[in-house]
């Protein structure tokens, strides 16, 4: 079952960067690309929980500001040498409006 809500406007959230949204368990970040994508993944590197919202995004990935782990925005996995996965949820784009899923 799907559990959609409403994060904000695209506009609201810097291109290469991320808005976290807060639920009752963890934190997600929602993180926008250079070409207005948007992507959803648990605030938390697969590594030592570091904070993914913090870290830049680039192409599809973003880099974790603690130890430099590359994670993949569409799988959350990690990439190159490195193993690991967090959680990802579906995010999209409505007349400006970014949703994510929670289910
Ligand atoms: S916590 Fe993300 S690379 Fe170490």
């Amino acid at each position: 079952m799907s559990n959609w809500i409403e994060v904000g406007q695209l506009e609201e959230i810097p291109q290469q960067g991320s808005r976290v949204v807060k639920t009752n368990d963890f934190n997600i970040a929602v993180f926008r690309t250079v070409n207005d994508e948007v992507f959803a993944v648990k605030d938390a590197c697969p590594h030592k929980q570091g904070q993914l919202s913090q870290g830049i995004v680039h192409g599809k990935k973003v880099t974790c500001p603690l130890h430099n782990w590359t994670i993949s925005l569409e799988s959350g996995e990690a990439l190159g040498p490195d193993e690991g996965c967090t959680n990802v949820f579906m995010a999209k784009v409505e007349d400006g409006l970014v949703s994510i899923d929670l289910a």
